[in-house]
């Protein structure tokens, strides 16, 4: 298998009329993990949700590639069957269906017809994911997401990671509202995912997840886009010192995406 590659090219996503990402470049190769840091209105969920097809955000100009294919043309499904995958920063409810169903039919949704994951191996697999990110087994029949805490949608947004072993996974805030032990159940679970064939996207507000996530690339957002980029390091120095000295440095006066025309 050839190395998975997300490539960003001069994205431009509007809602209801207004441009919030304006010129996002990105490339993602497998074996990568990124990070997006930036302050709140940056644009940050609104570039997940437009990658994902999220119909609400309109993408005017520029162009998404996985593996050399435009996934701008695709459909949510497609883009699921690309290999992409988004853990949500607020993950919805759903309720009537469980956990279990919900898991199974996203694998499958995934694969071709004829191809699908028999009953055995699925719920031997999530049982070990499960029990990796130390969920309680009754969370396989509960609602989606129903009446879950913060920090359990988000460790279920991790298992649904583990089971559907993505090309690519964006983590929206995957580490907020979590426990110090959650928090490193869940970098376990992202780590075991490295390797080759997976590359992932971590827009995160807190260097101590990274702590434990040690990205190859950080990022930070303002404006919607990329007005800075480093290594580990410059998660640190956010860390300690903050985003004025960025703007400061860029000649930012608001970085949200708001005001400036
Ligand atoms: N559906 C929408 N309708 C109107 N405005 C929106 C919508 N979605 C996003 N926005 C606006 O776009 C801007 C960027 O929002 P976004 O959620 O992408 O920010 P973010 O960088 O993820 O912030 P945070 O760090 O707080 O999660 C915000 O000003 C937000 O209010
Ligand atoms: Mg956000």
């Amino acid at each position: 298998m050839t190395t998975p590659h997300l490539k960003i090219e001069d994205l431009h996503v509007s809602i209801d009329g207004k441009e919030i990402i304006k010129g996002f470049n990105l490339e993602i190769k497998g074996g990568e993990i990124h990070a997006i840091m930036g302050p709140n209105g940056t644009g940050k969920s609104t570039l997940a949700s437009a990658i994902m097809g999220h119909p609400r955000y309109e993408v005017t100009s520029g162009k998404v590639f996985v593996d050399g294919e435009d996934i701008l043309e695709m459909e949510v499904d497609e883009r699921a069957k690309a290999g992409l995958f988004l853990a949500m920063q607020y993950p919805s409810e759903v309720s009537g269906v469980t956990n279990a169903d919900f898991l199974r039919s996203s694998i499958n949704a995934r694969r071709e017809e004829g191809d699908e994951i028999s009953l055995m191996k699925f719920i031997r697999k999530m049982d070990e994911k499960m029990a990796e990110l130390e969920m309680d087994e009754s969370f396989s029949q509960r609602y989606l997401n129903e009446g879950f805490s913060g920090g359990e949608k988000k460790r279920n947004e991790i298992l649904q990671m583990m089971m559907i072993e993505p090309k690519f996974a964006i983590l929206d805030e995957i580490d907020s509202g979590l426990d110090i032990d959650a928090l490193k159940l869940v970098s376990n679970g992202v780590n075991a995912m490295r390797g080759n064939d997976f590359g992932c996207l971590i827009i995160t507000h807190y260097q101590r997840l990274l702590n434990y996530i040690t990205p190859d690339h950080v990022h930070v957002m303002m404006q919607g886009r990329i007005v800075k980029s480093g290594g580990a390091e410059l998660a640190h120095r956010l860390e300690a010192e903050g985003y004025d000295w960025v703007k400061e440095e860029l000649g930012i006066e608001d970085e949200t995406v708001g005001q400036e025309a």
